[in-house]
């Protein structure tokens, strides 16, 4: 049977299914695999399913002379160089779709507790604050911004950014979009008006990055966007961290020049940065968009689904590469 290296513990599910197929090894422990174990893993490896934390790139490959196959476990996959892969007849597959509810109740969830200012009141109540200040209510506490009725404005409308929209629907919001093509039907469907960037970020009262991490994506939010943006308008990235500049966000929401914002993802990962996480202003999740039982159960499946077809000789259902398949047919040689 072919070998399958593993990089962290996925869902038992999609180890099982790949048992039936493949000679499976997992890396066991919590912590991130050291990139010397990592090019030793591979050494052996026809198949290799990988986090998006890990970068796996030329040095990866040619550690690889067996390996066939990377499947990500993330729909991103900024962590792989997806042309270098072509380039050696490797398939490439990530996991689309399965996450995209999951992220999207993410994004709203980082909305709304900005908005409503949630991690800051639920401190003030754990913390006896509120007991101790002996007042059971008062009108000018914990004011935040209104989000029925608003707009928001999406940058990136693909399957994460059209899902964020279909959800502001239920809060009578305007929908404006930014992406690099136009989508007549989604705006149709979901009642959604193209901007060009600069106007999306001028109108908007919330701000969602939905893009992937590309060449082009890389600081799209700096200085001056977030100049263009209101005053009471608040921020979410659920996309990659690199798509903000972290700098500038600091400086804008330390002057005031936004009013919020709620973060998933960082430009380092993991992150602490003092400066940030000493503001009050900001909600910070450690990049969990797509943690939920149900969305993580359907990677584990998609990753296995991707790693049984191409051993069966066909085209992986969620392929990222499709050059590839003009270098080399898929499936495993016999070993
Ligand atoms: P998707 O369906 O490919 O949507 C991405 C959208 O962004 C597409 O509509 C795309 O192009 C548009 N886009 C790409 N480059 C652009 C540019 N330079 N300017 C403007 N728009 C651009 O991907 P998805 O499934 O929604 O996922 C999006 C990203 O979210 C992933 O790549 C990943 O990085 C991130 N993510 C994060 C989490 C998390 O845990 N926080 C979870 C899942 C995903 P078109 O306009 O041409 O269609
Ligand atoms: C998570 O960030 C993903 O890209 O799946
Ligand atoms: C608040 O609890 C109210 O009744 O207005």
């Amino acid at each position: 049977m072919p070998k399958v290296f593993i990089t962290r513990a996925i869902p038992e599910n999609g180890i099982e299914l790949l048992r039936e197929h493949f000679e499976v090894e997992v890396w066991p422990e919590e912590r991130e695999i050291p990139r010397d174990v990592l090019l030793e893993k591979v050494r052996d490896a026809d198949a290799l399913v990988t986090m998006l934390s890990e970068r796996i790139d030329k040095e990866v490959f040619d550690n690889a002379p067996k390996l066939r196959i990377v499947a990500n476990y993330a729909v991103g996959y900024d962590n792989i160089d997806v042309e270098e892969a072509t380039r050696r007849g490797i398939y490439v597959t990530n996991t689309p779709d399965v996450l995209t509810d999951a992220t999207a109740d993410f994004a709203w969830t980082l909305l709304l507790a900005t908005a409503r200012r949630l991690i800051e009141a639920d401190n003030f109540t754990r913390s006896g604050e509120w007991k101790r200040k002996g007042i059971a209510w008062h009108p000018r506490w914990f004011l935040g911004y209104d989000v029925y009725g608003k707009t928001i404005g999406i940058i990136g409308f693909g399957r994460i950014g059209q899902a964020v929209a279909k959800r502001a629907r239920g809060f009578g919001m305007r929908i404006l979009y930014y992406s690099r093509t136009r989508k007549p039907e989604a705006e149709k469907e979901l009642n959604a008006e193209f901007k060009p960037l600069d106007e999306l970020l001028s109108e908007s009262d919330f701000v969602v990055l939905a893009v992937p991490l590309t060449k082009e994506t890389y600081h799209m939010i700096g200085e001056r966007e977030l100049k263009l943006m209101k005053e009471t308008s608040i921020l979410v990235n659920i996309a990659r961290g690199k798509v903000v500049d972290t700098e500038a966000l600091v400086k804008a929401l330390k002057e005031g020049r936004i009013a919020g914002a709620g973060l998933d993802v960082y430009e380092e990962e993991p992150y602490y940065n003092e400066e940030l996480f000493g503001l009050k202003n900001v909600v910070l999740a450690p990049h969990i968009g797509s943690a939920t039982f149900g969305a993580r159960e359907g990677m584990a499946e998609l990753v296995a689904r991707n790693l049984i077809t191409f051993k069966n000789g066909q085209i992986p259902p969620t392929l990222v590469n499709r050059d590839v398949v003009k270098v080399r047919k898929p499936g495993f040689e016999e070993r």
